[in-house]
């Protein structure tokens, strides 16, 4: 494969950061963007390119931004939509503009930065949608909610990209990590409301809590991850010579909860079959007109 130009969003830290150097030491061109110029300076020092992109900005604004971004190798093949955050909060608790936020970063944010770049790629019949999705995409813990509903939400909006774009040659990824060590816990990153309500307030406590000891002592090392992204988009290393699937777990944390999960589904499956398989209309079905 030869030289690819990448495009990602939030580098100031994590994986965003740790991909445009693993890209680079790759010997592709990366084009690190952020929400704070200075926050990316360092990897603009080691090669990256860099813009600006507050991935809530309204649609032209990030059109104005990817086309800057187009222009600067001619090209983007790979666009990695990593940008994304946690507020933590229960149902009763969290404001509605939280959850708006929420999505408006991890949601809609990726939809826009996609739908910026979609038609180059279109175009040219070539290029990679990376997509940084999460172990929360396929288990809603408690009290983070919102962000787990943006993770799902991620997972049915990127499988119908994928089909939707696959006969133009073009590649869909979801990666799913489990717990990696990043700042997306951290003080400043993670957004935190407890409780205030009586009954949950222990639980809420508790799950604070036990997100603040995470931090920075989650099992997985996130330099391994984005090797393994760059050989999955690059299809070298791990990828070599194999089929990359569309979605991508990445951590014993994550293989260990998706088995569990697909073995409860299949589990449900069996043991309700009659009663979910009953209900169709007694004069059969004309699937045709649907
Ligand atoms: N670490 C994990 O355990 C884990 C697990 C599953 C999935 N993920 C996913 O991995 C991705 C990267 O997160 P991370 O773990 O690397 O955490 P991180 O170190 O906190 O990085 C998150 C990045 O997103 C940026 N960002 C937030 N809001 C933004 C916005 N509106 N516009 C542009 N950039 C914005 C942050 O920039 P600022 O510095 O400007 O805030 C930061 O660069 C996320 O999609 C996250 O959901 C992480």
């Amino acid at each position: 494969m030869g030289q690819l130009v990448w495009l990602i969003t939030g580098c100031s830290s994590g994986f965003g950061e740790l991909l445009v150097h693993h890209v680079l030491s790759r010997g592709d061109l990366a084009i690190a963007t952020g929400r704070k110029l200075d926050k990316i300076k360092h990897l603009e020092l080691a090669g990256a390119a860099a813009l600006e992109l507050d991935v809530t900005r309204p649609q032209q604004d990030i059109d104005d931004t990817v086309a800057k971004a187009i222009a600067i190798h001619g090209r983007v093949d790979v666009v990695v939509n990593n940008a994304a955050y946690i507020v933590m909060g229960g149902w009763e608790d969290i404001e509605y503009d939280q959850i708006l936020a929420q999505f408006d970063t991890n949601v809609f944010g990726s939809i826009k930065v996609t739908r910026a770049v979609l038609p180059h790629l279109r175009e040219r019949r070539s290029g990679t949608m990376v997509f940084i999705g999460s172990l929360s995409g396929w288990h809603g813990h408690p009290f983070v909610g919102a962000y787990a509903g943006s993770k799902f939400a991620l997972e049915g909006l990127v499988e119908s990209l994928s089909r939707e774009t696959e006969a133009f040659g073009l590649k869909t990824l979801l990666i799913e990590p489990g717990r990696f060590r990043t700042k997306l816990l951290s003080p400043g990153n993670l957004q935190v409301m407890q409780s205030k309500i009586p009954d949950y307030a222990e639980a809420s406590r508790e799950h604070a809590n036990g997100l603040a000891k995470e931090d920075q002592t989650q099992p997985g090392d996130t330099q391994k991850a984005a090797k393994i992204i760059v050989d999955l988009v690059r299809k070298e290393g791990c990828a070599a010579a194999k089929d990359v699937p569309f979605r991508f777990p990445l951590g014993p944390d994550c293989f260990s909860t998706i088995k569990e999960k697909c073995e409860e589904t299949l589990n449900l499956l069996q043991e309700w079959k009659d009663v979910i398989n009953s209900t169709n209309h007694d004069s059969g079905t004309d699937i045709g007109s649907n």
